[in-house]
């Protein structure tokens, strides 16, 4: 099966390179899934990276020896080939240091596959939360490196590439680290590869849910301020090394945000690094970023500092008039919606990947709630 597709001439692959700001040679090409399968062992199960809304991910070798990471995406989100293949030449054209760019794509039939660079750190999440997390690779240097790195890239989507990209899937995930630790966000742009109006469905709940903005879980409202609230929940993450969502004893879940308000509300700043540390960070950088990230995760979303604010914040440049804002006031999701994150649930022994049967829309969900009580599930409630 497969194809390569014809519709895309490489000469216009590249005249789409050279539209796209930083434009470098192009790495860019079509693949046959003939030979992505190949590269991939047929897509077998040792060499799958993981799985995330969209379908799965695998490692791969291509015959050139250029690893590589091909996401295959599930059949019944795909757009028609021709479709397809223009919304991902788009992406294409994206190029940033700290932003995983595309090396090319395969379309045919009724297969759609994407393929990256493999990044061999993995994602921010598998150092925070996952295989290597025992290990502490990730000392304050790299954190905040990973930080700033991550800023720059989301900088770049939101500020310089026309038209604008809203990310809104910001999460450790979708973090990936090259060899040295440099972040290059993945996943961008990734609602525009499916259908119109049926994005929403095809999003899990799962690991994304403690990064949602309220005005985003809640109304589906998305503008760059969504991206600077989950931005701001990954600050928190990298410092303190807790997950958006935890779950705790007794089966209540609590956010992020509800257990950094109290340390921070009393100044106990320092308490809030993640132990692992062992106290080795720097105290004015510690400051400067929780500072950051209380103004990013406010509820008003006009309050939010813009990504190019974010960026000068984290380089230590003045307070502009945003202002200081070292308190977080805690968002705290609607127990329905709570009921749904199956991240913190994975904690209880679950193999961690779901069956078709448990994958919820986050706005269908939420339409229903919408029709029963408007603000019953969402408010800064204290
Ligand atoms: N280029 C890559 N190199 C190494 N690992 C990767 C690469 N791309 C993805 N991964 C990893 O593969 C796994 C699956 O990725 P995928 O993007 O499908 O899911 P996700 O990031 O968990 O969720 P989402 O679908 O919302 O992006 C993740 O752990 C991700 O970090
Ligand atoms: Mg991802």
């Amino acid at each position: 099966m497969g194809s390569s597709f014809s519709c895309c001439s490489s000469e216009k692959v590249e005249q789409g390179l050279t539209l796209g700001g930083e434009s470098k040679s192009s790495p860019w090409r079509i693949f046959t899934y003939k030979e992505l399968h190949a590269a991939t062992n047929g897509f077998g199960e040792d060499y799958k990276l993981g799985e995330g809304g969209f379908g799965s991910v695998y490692w791969g070798k291509t015959s050139d020896g250029l690893q590589i990471a091909v996401k295959k995406l599930k059949s019944m989100n795909s757009k028609a080939e021709m479709e397809f293949a223009v919304e991902v030449e788009v992406l294409g054209r994206v190029r940033h240091k700290n932003l995983l760019g595309l090396r090319g794509y395969c379309a045919g039939n009724d297969q759609r596959l994407i393929v990256y660079d493999y990044m061999p750190n993995l994602s921010l999440l598998s150092h925070l939360h996952g295989q290597f997390a025992a290990e502490v690779q990730l000392d304050w240097k790299k954190r905040m490196k990973i930080a700033l790195g991550s800023a720059e890239g989301l900088l770049y989507l939101h500020h310089e590439v026309t038209p604008h990209i809203i990310h809104r899937d910001i999460k450790a995930s979708n973090v990936l680290l090259d060899s040295n630790f440099e972040p290059l966000v993945a996943d961008f742009g990734f609602a525009k590869l499916i259908p119109e109006g049926v994005s929403h469905m095809t999003t899990r709940v799962k690991g994304t849910l403690g990064y949602l903005a309220p005005e985003y879980a809640m109304w589906g409202k998305v503008s760059e301020s969504c991206d600077v609230y989950s931005f701001g929940i990954l600050l928190l993450e990298i410092v303190t090394g807790r997950k958006p969502i935890e779950k705790l004893p007794g089966g209540i879940k609590r956010t992020i945000t509800e257990w950094a308000e109290p340390y921070i509300t009393k100044g106990r700043i320092k308490d809030v690094v993640d132990p692992k540390l062992r106290g080795n960070f720097d105290e004015n950088q510690l400051i400067q970023t929780i500072n950051v990230a209380a103004l990013c995760v406010q509820n008003e979303a006009d309050k939010r500092p813009t990504m190019k604010e974010v960026v000068a914040l984290l380089k230590g440049k003045a307070f502009n008039d945003k202002g200081s804002n070292m308190r977080i006031k805690s968002v705290k999701y609607g127990e329905d919606l709570m009921a749904l994150d199956q991240e913190s649930d994975d904690e209880d022994g679950k193999n961690g990947y779901e069956d078709e049967s448990s994958v919820y829309g986050v706005f269908g969900a939420l339409e229903t709630q919408r029709m029963q009580d408007p603000y019953r599930h969402y408010g800064n409630r204290r």
